[in-house]
């Protein structure tokens, strides 16, 4: 049955579910709890899917880039560079950790729209590949911090669409009023990119869009590339600039619960190939590269957390409740957002549900929930209790709330398993404190 969610998951003759070939039980007690575990072989196919499809389709250039906002640590970019991924960093932070990988900075696009000049700085001196310059007041600053180092900066500009994919409002980053770019629709878009193209130490490369998260089909990419077109068949009737690349942000959508639909990634982007070639093709535009920035459909599925179970408590009337070691702090989502996710008990999977638990973290917060009414079997302290499809977004937000220890990460490969992240200690809690 729950094979069913993705291909990494199954149950084995002891009727424990199995992750990338493991069975989770025994991981949980080699570990220990709460754990984070990440399917190697599932990131490295997933890369390989978005770099085929879009080498295929699209002129020489197109590229993937993993957004490594979703999952950062050292290993991560170790595992993009060798699979020929570029990234997408937004913190001198995420920049620090690409290079101490040994990620080629060249393959590095830095994003975000609050640069600091030391991020710039950083960024200039590491030598990314290409900055995403958010706004004008950024433009001016990086163009002379360019200049002092007599540099000449690769750009891409981020502009907004202005269109909503029907995406849960705080994951949303292509409308009109968002932090995030300047808009087309109210103009500012276009003088933006003349005041890019009046910038000596800045060569504009193309343009940039992220029009959101958990998009589960090529339409609203579809939509978001026609608006981006025809801005950049305005500009180049204005001032002659053809841009080189164009950059459609985030990546497709993410399978957490059964109800949410599989894509064919490829069928996906071979269906945008198209539609932007015929688009191109009636303005006269010559075909840009195309670049995606997928970072949950890289790691999501390919992540699980393991927890063991507390108190199991029943509130006559009301509901009942099953607590775990983790919470709030290493899968902050449903508290922000309620995101849908599955929970197994990972050594009794083929056994029938018995009643609605809520999954309760341990964090001091009445909204510290990890899901709530989940049908399963009674649970008991000391069951291991599974959460697939946390790769994405859990432990690159996870936090020290009430002093817990961030979990360590369990990367799988191969039939083998190794540690990439270990746990953190108290001594780590206080490491900086004076
Ligand atoms: C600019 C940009 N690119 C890429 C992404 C990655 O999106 P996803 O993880 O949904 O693929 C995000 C997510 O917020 C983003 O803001």
């Amino acid at each position: 049955m729950y094979k069913m969610l993705h291909e990494n998951l199954a149950v084995n003759e002891n009727g424990h579910l199995t992750f990338a070939g493991h069975d989770t039980v025994l991981l949980a007690e080699q570990y220990g709890t709460p754990l984070y575990l990440l399917d190697e072989d599932m990131i490295r196919e997933n890369c390989r899917v978005y770099l085929r499809s879009l080498r295929e389709h699209f002129p020489e250039g197109s590229s993937a880039l993993y957004a490594s906002k979703a999952l950062s640590f050292k290993d991560i970019y170790r595992i993009m560079a060798e699979e020929d991924m570029s990234v997408d960093v937004v913190s001198s932070g995420e920049l620090y950790t690409a290079m101490r990988a040994g990620f080629p900075a060249g393959r590095v696009y830095f994003h975000g729209n609050n640069k600091t000049d030391a991020d710039l700085n950083y960024a200039l001196d590491c030598g990314v590949g290409y900055i995403i310059v958010d706004n004008s007041d950024e433009l001016r600053t990086l163009n002379e911090l360019a200049r002092n180092k007599s540099l000449r900066q690769k750009v891409i500009a981020r502009v907004t669409p202005g269109i909503d994919p029907h995406t849960f409002e705080a994951v949303n980053t292509g409308r009109i009023d968002c932090q995030f770019g300047v808009p087309i629709e109210t103009g500012q878009a276009a003088d933006f990119v003349h005041e890019i193209l009046s910038c000596e130490n800045v060569e504009l490369c193309g343009y940039h869009c992220h029009i959101g998260s958990q998009i589960f089909d090529e339409t609203p990419f579809m939509r978001a590339a026609d608006i981006m077109l025809a801005f950049a068949s305005e500009i180049r009737g204005k001032a002659g600039y053809v841009p080189a690349l164009l950059n459609l942000g985030g990546g497709f959508g993410v399978r957490y619960v059964k109800a949410h639909p599989r894509i064919d990634i490829t069928a996906c982007i071979a269906a945008l190939a198209d539609h932007i070639k015929s688009s191109c093709a009636r303005l006269d535009l010559p075909v840009p590269a195309i670049l995606m920035e997928p970072g949950r459909s890289i790691v999501a599925a390919a992540g699980m957390t393991l927890y063991t179970a507390g108190s199991v408590k029943t509130i006559p009337g009301y509901r009942n409740y099953v607590t775990v070691d983790g919470g709030m702090s290493d899968n902050p989502r449903y508290a922000l957002y309620r995101s849908e996710y599955t929970v197994l008990l990972a050594g009794r999977v083929n056994e029938p549900a018995e009643a609605e638990y809520t999954i309760a973290g341990r964090c001091c917060e009445s909204g510290a929930l990890i899901q709530e009414n989940v049908p399963l079997p009674k649970p008991r302290r000391g069951d291991i209790i599974a959460v697939p499809v946390t790769g994405a977004y859990n432990y690159s937000m996870a936090s020290n709330y009430n002093r817990l220890c961030r979990p360590p990460i369990v990367v799988l490969s191969g039939g083998k398993s190794r540690v990439a992240v270990r746990r953190e200690s108290f001594e780590h809690l206080t490491a900086n404190d004076v």
